[in-house]
Formats: structure tokens, C-alpha cells, sequence
């Protein structure tokens, strides 16, 4: 049987990020010439995050993207109306609920599809009538999955980044949470997704997870990215200082 290719999401938040750092007053890092490069690179998707405080992505990125990206944009966000708003309005191939507290670094855990249940469930439900795909940001728990497949989602993404952070016996009990929480999505007919602190190493290993067919990678991704191109990048700086 032919090896199943697993689809690499590329979140590029931090990419805007860098952009914001300087208040959005440089012409770099220019996002769509990202995205054409990443599709280039062999990316299937592009993920961003609209976050509440605006951190990194701003909603111009999300018009200018939903509308010019030549890869589907998965867009991650809240459980909220103002989120609802936006994305019926940029209509992104995706949109990944997720759990958003102002004051964290990262997206620190897995949303609680069962305390958000009726809600998530109704928002999912408008997004399928305009072929908008939904997927949840779940940590890898039977029961989160059972509700994220009552809730109508076409897939789940564990939330990979306690799974990254751990060592020996926790990470392995993790894992084997990871494994059965994958197979009950699965059976459920959900589309098994995973992201959140991964580099080339945790590559080797999340790729042996049943049933996985996309992971989404942001930070590694800009931060190999300086290590791969800076060399080239200063090149061009003294090329034009010539
Ligand atoms: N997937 C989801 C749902 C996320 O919230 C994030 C972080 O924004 C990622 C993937 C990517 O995580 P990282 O930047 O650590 O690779």
C-alpha cells in the first residue's frame, strides 16, 4: 500500500509578527510573497490566527489573504460572534476553533468543546451551509473527541504542545492518549490534524500517529527559515550598499 502523505499546514503568524514588531510600518515581511514561497516549498495550506488583541495578524491580512492566497487558508479563531463575522464574510477554505486567552504567550491549551457545545455546534453549522470546513483545537481526549464529532466538525487537531514539552514517562502517556483519541476521531469520520511546538525532530515521531493527514507548523518554520536565508539576506543588503 502507498505511504500516506501527511498535508503541512504553514502558520505564518509570526511572520506577522515580526512585521508588527515595527508597528506594520515596513514593507517587509510581505505575507502573500511569503505564501507563494511556502507554496513553492511544497505547503498545502496556509494557517493564520485572528487573534482578539491583534497581536500578529491584523484583519487586512485576512481579507488580502482569503482573497489572494494561492494556497486554502485555514483560519484559526475564537468561539465568538465578532470571529463568526469576519469568516462569513473572508469565507477561508478552514476555520479551526480555538481557545484564546488575551494574556497567554501561545494557544496554551485545547479547547473545551463541551463547555462551549451548543454554541461551537451552531457556528459549525453555518459555516458547512457556506462550504466552510470546520476543524476544533482539542486536547487528545476521548471525550472532547466524541463531542467535537456531536458538534458536527469535519476534524479535530490535537493540540500537540504538552506532548512536546514532556519527557519519558508522561510524553509516552501522551502518546498513548494521542494514539486513542486519533482512532476514536477516526471512527467518527474525522479528519485527524495536529499542531503546536513542532520542529524537525517531533516530525519523525507525529508522523507514526494513526490516522494523521495534516499537521500545521508555525514557529519552527519562521525560525529555520532566519537560519536557512540570513546568510543570503545579508548578501543582498551588502550587494546594495555597493
Ligand atoms: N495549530 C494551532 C491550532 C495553533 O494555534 C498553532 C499556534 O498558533 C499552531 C498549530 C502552530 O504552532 P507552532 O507555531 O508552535 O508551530
Amino acid at each position: 500500500m502507498a505511504k500516506k502523505e501527511i498535508s503541512l499546514g504553514v502558520n505564518i503568524d509570526h511572520a506577522a509578527t515580526l512585521r508588527q514588531v515595527r508597528g506594520n510600518t515596513t514593507s517587509y515581511p510581505d505575507l502573500l510573497s511569503l505564501v507563494k514561497k511556502i507554496k513553492s516549498g511544497g505547503g498545502r495550506q496556509i494557517t493564520i490566527h485572528l487573534r482578539e488583541d491583534r497581536r500578529h495578524i491584523q484583519d487586512a491580512d485576512v481579507i488580502n489573504l482569503c482573497k489572494k492566497s494561492p494556497l486554502p487558508i485555514n483560519l484559526e479563531m475564537a468561539v465568538s460572534r465578532e470571529m463568526m463575522t469576519i469568516a462569513l464574510k473572508n469565507k477561508p477554505a478552514w476555520v479551526c476553533f480555538v481557545p484564546e486567552k488575551r494574556e497567554e504567550l501561545t494557544t496554551e491549551g485545547g479547547l473545551n468543546v463541551v463547555k462551549v457545545f451548543s454554541e461551537i455546534r451552531e457556528m459549525t453549522d453555518i459555516l458547512s451551509k457556506k462550504k466552510i470546513r470546520t476543524s476544533y483545537f482539542i486536547e487528545p481526549s476521548l471525550e472532547q473527541v466524541e463531542a467535537s464529532a456531536a458538534a458536527g466538525a469535519d476534524a479535530i487537531e490535537f493540540h500537540t504542545g504538552h506532548w512536546v514539552l514532556s519527557k519519558g514517562a508522561a510524553k509516552k502517556k501522551i502518546w498513548k492518549q494521542m494514539v486513542a483519541a486519533a482512532e476514536l476521531a477516526a471512527e467518527r469520520n474525522l479528519r485527524v490534524h495536529a499542531g503546536h511546538g513542532l520542529d524537525y525532530e517531533h516530525c519523525k515521531f507525529i508522523r507514526k500517529l494513526p490516522h494523521l493527514v495534516e499537521v500545521n507548523i508555525g514557529h519552527s518554520i519562521i525560525c529555520y527559515s532566519l537560519e536557512l536565508g540570513i546568510a543570503k539576506a545579508t548578501k543582498e543588503i551588502i550587494r546594495h550598499l555597493k
